[in-house]
C-alpha cells in the first residue's frame, strides 16, 4: 500500500528527492520476527549449556540448586513458543499482505531469478546496485528465508523427537517415530546440536546483510522491521 509522497528529503543540497512510504511488514509479521529472534537467542544459549553442562561450583546437593533444570525449562518454553510462532507465520504466508505471502519466498518467475543473480553480485562481489530491487524481501533474501524455514522445521522435528522420550503429553508423543528413523536418541541429538550452528551462522550473516542493504538501498530496511514502513524513491524534485 503506497501512500502519497510525504517527505521531500534532500539527499544532497543539490538533488532533493521525493519518497513514498510503503507499508511493507504488517504487525503480525513484525511480532513473529522479534518473537522468533528472542526464542532463537534463548534456544542457542540454553542449547549450548545443555550440550556442554557447566561443572557445579557449589558444595550443596545438585537437587538443591536446580540450575540445570532451569536451563532445560527455559529451552523448552522457548522451544514451544518458537514452534507455534513459526506455525503462525506459515499461516500468515497464506493470508497476509502481498509482501508476506509465500510467492515471495519461492522463486517461480524469471524476474525473481534475475534479481537473485543481481543481489548475489551486490552482496558477494560488492558490485554497485544497478536498478531498484523489490521493496519487500528481495528475491535472494526471500529464498534464503525459505531455506531457513526448512531448518526451523528440522530443528522442531528433532527437538520434539528428543522431548517425546521425556513427556507423556499428547503433542510431543506425535514426534516419537522420528527417533528410530534417525538411529536413536544419540543420532537425533547430534543432528539437533549440529543445526544449532546453522542458526548462529544465519543470524550473523542476516544481521550484517540487513544493515548492508539499509546502507546501499537507503530505504530504511532495518527500521522497517520495527515500524513496518519502507521508503521508495519516486523522483528527483529538482
Ligand atoms: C533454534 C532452535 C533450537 C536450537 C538452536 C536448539 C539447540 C539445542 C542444543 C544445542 C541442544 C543440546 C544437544 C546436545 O549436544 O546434547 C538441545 C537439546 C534439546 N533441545 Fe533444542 N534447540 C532448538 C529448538 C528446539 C525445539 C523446537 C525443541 C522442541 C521441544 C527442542 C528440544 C530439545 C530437547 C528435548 C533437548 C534435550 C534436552 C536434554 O536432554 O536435557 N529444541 N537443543
Ligand atoms: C538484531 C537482530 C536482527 C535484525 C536487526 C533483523 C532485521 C530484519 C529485517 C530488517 C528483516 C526484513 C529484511 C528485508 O527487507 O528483507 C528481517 C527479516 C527476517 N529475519 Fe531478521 N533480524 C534480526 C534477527 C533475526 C534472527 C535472530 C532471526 C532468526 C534466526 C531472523 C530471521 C528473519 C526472518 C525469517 C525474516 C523474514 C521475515 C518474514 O517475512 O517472516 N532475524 N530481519
Amino acid at each position: 500500500m503506497a501512500t502519497p509522497a510525504r517527505s521531500t528529503t534532500p539527499t544532497t543540497p543539490s538533488n532533493p528527492t521525493t519518497y513514498a512510504r510503503v507499508y511493507v511488514w504488517e504487525l503480525p509479521v513484525r511480532f513473529y520476527h522479534w518473537m522468533n529472534a528472542l526464542c532463537v537467542a534463548v534456544l542457542i544459549v540454553t542449547g549450548f549449556l545443555i550440550g556442554s553442562p557447566r561443572a557445579l561450583s557449589t558444595s550443596a546437593e545438585a537437587y538443591q540448586s536446580y540450575s540445570f533444570g532451569i536451563v532445560r525449562f527455559l529451552h523448552f518454553v522457548a522451544a514451544f513458543t518458537f514452534f507455534f510462532n513459526f506455525m503462525f507465520r506459515i499461516y500468515w504466508g497464506f493470508v497476509g499482505n502481498q509482501y508476506a505471502r509465500w510467492t515471495n519466498f519461492i522463486p517461480h518467475v524469471r524476474e525473481q531469478i534475475k534479481e537473485m543473480k543481481e543481489v548475489l553480485q551486490v552482496d558477494v562481489l560488492q558490485t554497485r546496485l544497478k536498478g531498484a530491487i523489490s521493496i519487500g524481501h528481495n528475491a535472494l533474501a526471500g529464498f534464503v528465508y525459505f531455506l531457513s524455514f526448512l531448518a526451523f522445521l528440522f530443528q522442531s522435528l528433532t527437538g520434539f523427537a528428543l522431548y517425546s522420550s521425556m513427556s507423556k503429553s499428547f503433542f510431543p508423543r506425535l514426534f516419537a517415530w522420528i527417533t528410530p528413523l534417525m538411529g536413536g536418541d544419540f543420532g537425533v541429538r547430534q543432528w539437533h546440536h549440529a543445526f544449532m550452528w546453522f542458526f548462529i551462522l544465519f543470524t550473523i550473516v542476516h544481521v550484517y546483510l540487513v544493515f548492508y542493504h539499509d546502507y546501499i538501498e537507503a530505504r530504511g530496511t532495518v527500521s522497517s522491521m520495527v515500524g513496518g514502513w519502507k521508503f521508495e524513491r519516486i523522483r528527483r524534485t529538482k
